[in-house]
């Protein structure tokens, strides 16, 4: 098996960066005039309505500023600006999980686009920023929405469909939304399943903000309407006008808000802005994916994250691509389903999870020989560490050993891809995120500001500010601040530390290993553990939570709860599945436990009260330990837990 990737470099003759010179130099442009180099990208990628004044505004750091004075419209970036080049082009290809198929020309999602943004504007009297609650199913409907609340600079926030009431009830609550978007349902598992009740439960909890709700029709159940609050989309939509002026806004207006879990129990509302996110979106599309004219390109990502945000949606349609989006579960009806689609419509980048790797390399190894994949170009990989494994069976069998393997690394929170290999590099090793792309000062520090050394663990940092990062934390800008740059400086200055933990090898290439804060990775999806201990915690027979995450073959990372009862005499499987029902209804599927480990003697904190998560990792991880045990209020369970732990599989 290969050590490193060899992809056929011919594939990659328009590449923007072709060689490692050509990386160098751009690297070292950005190093001598930071502000020149991305004024230069931002001129060339923007079409703007008022040209920006100043590059970068750092006197409010870390509350940095970019392209100021500049105007535009990102509606028009993806949709107006390609109608004399592209207007019959196709812009979005949709396959529904039962084979209902749909292709929309960049003219007609133009058209789409502006009867809703009109509707929003005379139904729903949504302006400037309002917000906007998204809870809906992968269909060009989604998009469409997305873009007409771009067009008149009404802030969306899309709530991931595998949200429950309760998690969907407090993000629109901190969001303060008048509208809420949904559907009736749509399809999974070649079955239809209902959205709209859940929104009816999330607003009977009190949403006093919203007005309204808007629901598209997709799978046709039998749902209620409240008359007077529902209104049936495509009943409306065709009453409106084909054309509506897209809004003239600032770089620094905000342009979504998506809720992301942090070490605290309450979702962080990460505020994303127009122009720094959207230059960037494109250009690492450009540099990382090789996106060319005629290319077709699928994210398989959910639009409730934010790789469907930049990947799915935005980035792929400001540079005038076709972007594929498909309704279901890679598993059906085998898993040969995504293959099956990439022979289709000859996608020629392919972008997804390790946890979708891992679960069709273990469910059809052979399946992707099956197809004609010769399209692709480019795979990448995204959400949490691949394993070199899954890395060597995605470039051997879905790539054909032809194609380049791009493990992209970054986060909700910096709005595209930071540190990641480049398609006609060759060269990247199974597992690891290579290098910060030109412009990113990513940088592995020790928790004392050093630049940490080769094989050395630390902590990944952003050193500089940059264009698609976060502008702040909504409604609560000191916990933007406390959460993202309070924790390391580097030469004297506050810098983004991003939660992960990383190392150099000994070529200088980044390692990323893994959170470092109380943050745990399910199958690429990101939970606090606080958030699931408050959830598990609201069943009656808990008394006190922990938890932490354990390896799992295919997600990665599973959920493991320590919990003190308040009874001993329970049934055991009774109870596990009864904690679950609570942890779905608080949260959401996603967040179930995997393993419980049952007391009912307290026995996960220190004499001081702190939980001892690390303590705790280590023993499910059966990893030797080196933490003082004698400070726990219950040293003897120890022993215990290990030989419980011992009894599970891992
Ligand atoms: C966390 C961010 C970025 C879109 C999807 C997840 C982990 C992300 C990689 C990678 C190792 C990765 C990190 C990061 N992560 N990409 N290539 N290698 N880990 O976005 O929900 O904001 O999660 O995902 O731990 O902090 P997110």
């Amino acid at each position: 098996m290969p050590q490193y990737d060899s992809p056929d470099l011919s594939r990659f003759p328009n590449a923007l960066i072709k060689n490692e010179a050509e990386y160098q130099r751009l690297c070292q442009w950005a190093k001598d005039d930071y502000e020149g180099f991305w004024a230069h990208q931002a001129k060339a990628l923007i079409n703007w309505r008022t040209p920006f004044k100043t590059t970068l505004d750092e006197k409010d750091a870390p509350s940095y500023r970019w392209f100021t004075e500049g105007t535009l419209n990102v509606s028009e970036q993806c949709l107006d600006r390609h109608l004399d080049k592209r207007k019959n082009k196709i812009a979005l290809l949709f396959e529904g999980e039962r084979g209902d198929r749909q292709a929309i020309s960049y003219l007609e999602l133009y058209y789409r686009v502006c009867q809703t943004a009109n509707m929003l504007k005379e139904e729903f009297q949504l302006e400037k920023g309002d917000r906007v609650v998204l809870y809906m199913p992968m269909i060009p409907e989604a998009i469409v929405i997305m873009l007409a609340c771009a067009r008149l600079g009404v802030i969306h926030s899309i709530v991931f469909g595998g949200f429950s009431a309760e998690a969907l009830h407090e993000r629109i609550v901190d969001a303060k939304a008048k509208l809420v978007v949904t559907a009736d349902g749509g399809f999974r598992h070649g079955q239809p399943y209902l959205l709209k009740p859940t929104v009816d439960q999330a607003l009977a909890k009190g949403c006093s903000s919203v007005e309204a709700t808007l629901v598209v029709r997709r799978n046709h159940q039998d749902v209620k309407y409240q008359p007077g609050r529902d209104f049936i989309y495509d009943l409306i939509v065709n009453e409106y006008e084909t054309s509506c002026p897209a809004a003239e806004l600032s770089s620094e207006d905000p342009l979504f808000l998506l809720y992301t879990s942090g070490s605290t129990g309450k979702p962080k509302g990460v505020q994303h802005s127009q122009a720094g996110y959207i230059l960037w979106a494109q250009m690492t599309l450009k540099w990382v994916f090789d996106v060319q004219e005629t290319d077709t390109f699928w994210c398989t990502a959910d639009i409730g994250w934010i790789t469907g945000h930049t990947y799915t949606v935005y980035g792929p349609l400001a540079l005038g691509a076709t972007t594929l989006i498909y309704e279901g579960v890679p598993m059906f009806p085998d898993a040969g389903r995504f293959w099956q689609i990439i022979e289709r419509y000859k996608v020629n980048q392919f972008y997804t999870a390790p946890t979708a790797i891992r679960l069709l390399h273990k469910e059809g190894a052979d399946l992707p020989e099956q197809h004609d994949l010769s399209s692709l170009r480019v795979l990448g990989t995204v959400g949490e560490p691949i394993n070199p494994e899954a890395w060597q069976w995605y470039y051997e069998h879905v790539g054909n050993s032809q194609c380049a393997i791009v493990d992209t690394w970054w986060q909700t929170e910096t709005g595209g891809n930071m540190v990641a290999p480049l398609p006609a590099w060759g060269g990247a090793k199974p597992g690891c995120a290579m290098r910060p792309l030109p412009g990113i000062c990513a940088e592995i520090l020790t928790p004392e500001g050093e630049k940490a050394k080769a094989d050395q663990k630390g902590l990944l940092c952003v050193t500089r500010p940059w264009p698609s990062m976060l502008r702040t934390i909504w409604g609560d800008h000191d916990r933007f601040v406390n959460s993202y740059f309070s924790d390391v400086s580097y030469q004297g200055k506050a810098v983004y530390f991003s939660g992960d933990g990383a190392l150099y090898d000994q070529d200088g290439h980044i390692w990323v290993t893994g959170r470092v804060d109380d943050v745990i990775n399910v199958s690429g999806h990101r939970l606090g553990t606080a958030e699931i201990e408050s959830a598990v915690a609201k069943h009656d027979d808990v008394a006190e939570v922990a938890v932490v995450s354990c390896h799992h073959d295919i997600k990665g990372e599973a959920i493991v709860a320590f919990v003190v009862l308040r009874d001993s005499s329970y049934d055991d499987i009774e109870l596990k599945k009864s904690i679950n029902t609570v942890v779905r209804a608080e949260i959401g599927a996603i967040a179930s436990v995997e393993k419980f480990f049952m007391w009912s003697t307290p026995y996960q904190k220190s004499r001081s009260g702190k939980i001892v998560r690390r303590l705790l990792r280590s023993i499910v991880r059966k990893e030797e330990l080196t933490q003082d045990i004698s400070t726990l209020e219950n040293p003897a369970i120890i022993t215990d837990l290990e030989s419980a732990v011992s009894m599970t599989k891992t």
